[in-house]
Order: C-alpha cells, then structure tokens, then sequence
C-alpha cells in the first residue's frame, strides 16, 4: 500500500516477539518499546536531506555528510508513545518534542483529548507522530488532524504493531503521511484490541494493570 512502510527486519521482528509475550515484564516490555522505537526511527529517517561538508581528520580532509539543517520534532501521542521518545532522541537530539494527550473512551473507543503542548515553531518542523499502537486509527487521525490544523505539513506515523482497520483510517483522512509499521496484524476484537497485538500498551509500560 502506498505510503505505508512495514519494517520485517530481523532485530525488529525478534525483539517484537518477546514484546508480544504474555509473560514479558514491565521492565523488559518498556527497553523493547524503546529499542524498537530506535530501530524504526533509524528507516523513518532514511530519506532526511544532508548536504557535504569538508572534516580535518589527523590525516586529511574528509568530505562528509551531514544533516542538512532540517528542524525535526517527535510528538508521542500519551500515554503508551512516552516509551517511544528516549531512544528517538538518543539518535536526534536536535529534535523538539511536544506531546498530545488522548485516551479512548472504553465504551465508544473514540479519542478525548486532554492535553497538548507542542514546540511554538511545529509548522516549520517534519514531525515524526509517535504510539506503539494503531488499533481503530482515531488516535492517530485525530492527533495529525491537530497537528496539520497547526500548520504542520509534513508528518510521518510511527506505530509498532498496526492492524487494517487503523491503516485504512489513516490512508482515508491523511493520505500524504508516511505511515511506518514493525507489524501489521490481523484485526480488532469486539473491544477495539489488535488481534494478536500485545495487550494494552500504557498498561504494559507504566505497569498500571
Ligand atoms: C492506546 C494506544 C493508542 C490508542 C490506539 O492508547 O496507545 O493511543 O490506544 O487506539 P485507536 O487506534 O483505536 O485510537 P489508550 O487510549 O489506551 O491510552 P493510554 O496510552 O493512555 O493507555
Ligand atoms: N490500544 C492498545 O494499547 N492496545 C490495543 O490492542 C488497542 C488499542
């Protein structure tokens, strides 16, 4: 499908594994969702412009590349996308981070919001949107609806485990996203939960359940 990415590489598919588990504690649960965050981080930004510069090594002059100036900011979408910003920033630490709260209502499974605090100069920024889960996609299409009603023009998703329910949502309300999955599962449940998926991701971070 087009504009969205699913990333089968082996760290990723392996770590998502022990992710999965029933039996992986919070602890372990919480390094996988930010060392897998860091491993798709590393593809969402493959395409980032850099331009050359020259680089005195003890030897000689290097001719390098580098980034080329663009202003980045990750915005996790709270609570569960908080285990996504760490290992993003260890590789970006120029970027911003702002943050939308949204949680969904357990009986309609429609996004509230509750809090949103972003960089002033977002609109200026490519935003990379952060949540281990895209489940009915109201999430998601609700947090790029905000951001792009801020000016934002140039956003990429970023979710762990998808399923085709969410990725038709957000293909049908923003089409020009780059959307990048490590997996895209095979349906919801009658309570809105992926199939297989992982459970509850907040839950399972914050070790709330
Ligand atoms: C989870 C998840 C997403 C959302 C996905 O958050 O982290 O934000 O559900 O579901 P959707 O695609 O159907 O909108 P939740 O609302 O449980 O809040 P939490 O992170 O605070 O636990
Ligand atoms: N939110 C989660 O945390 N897990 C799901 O399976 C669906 C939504």
């Amino acid at each position: 499908m087009e504009n969205v990415h699913v990333l089968d590489h082996p760290l990723i598919q392996h770590k998502l594994a022990i992710l999965r588990s029933k039996d992986t504690g919070v602890k372990e649960f919480r390094e996988l969702i930010g060392e897998i965050a860091g491993l798709m981080c590393y593809e969402a930004t493959r395409n980032l412009p850099t331009e050359e510069v020259e680089v005195e090594t003890p030897i000689a002059t290097a001719r390098c590349r580098v980034l080329a100036g663009k202003k980045l900011a990750i915005v996790p979408v709270l609570r569960a996308g908080l285990g996504m910003v760490d290992n993003m920033i260890a590789l970006i630490p120029s970027a911003k981070v702002g943050h939308i709260g949204l949680y969904r209502d357990p009986v309609t499974h429609l996004p509230v919001e509750y809090y949103c605090k972003l960089p002033e100069d977002i609109e200026n920024r490519q935003v990379f949107v952060v949540d281990p889960m895209l489940a009915t996609g109201g999430s998601a299409v609700a947090a790029i609806d905000f951001l792009k009603r801020r000016g934002c023009k140039n956003i990429v998703m970023m979710n762990i485990i998808g399923c085709p329910e969410g990725v038709r949502a957000v293909r049908e309300a923003h089409p020009d996203v780059e959307l990048y999955l490590a997996a895209m599962d095979e349906r919801l449940n009658e309570h809105a939960y992926i199939i297989p998926g992982l459970g509850d991701a907040g839950d399972r971070i914050f070790g709330t359940k």
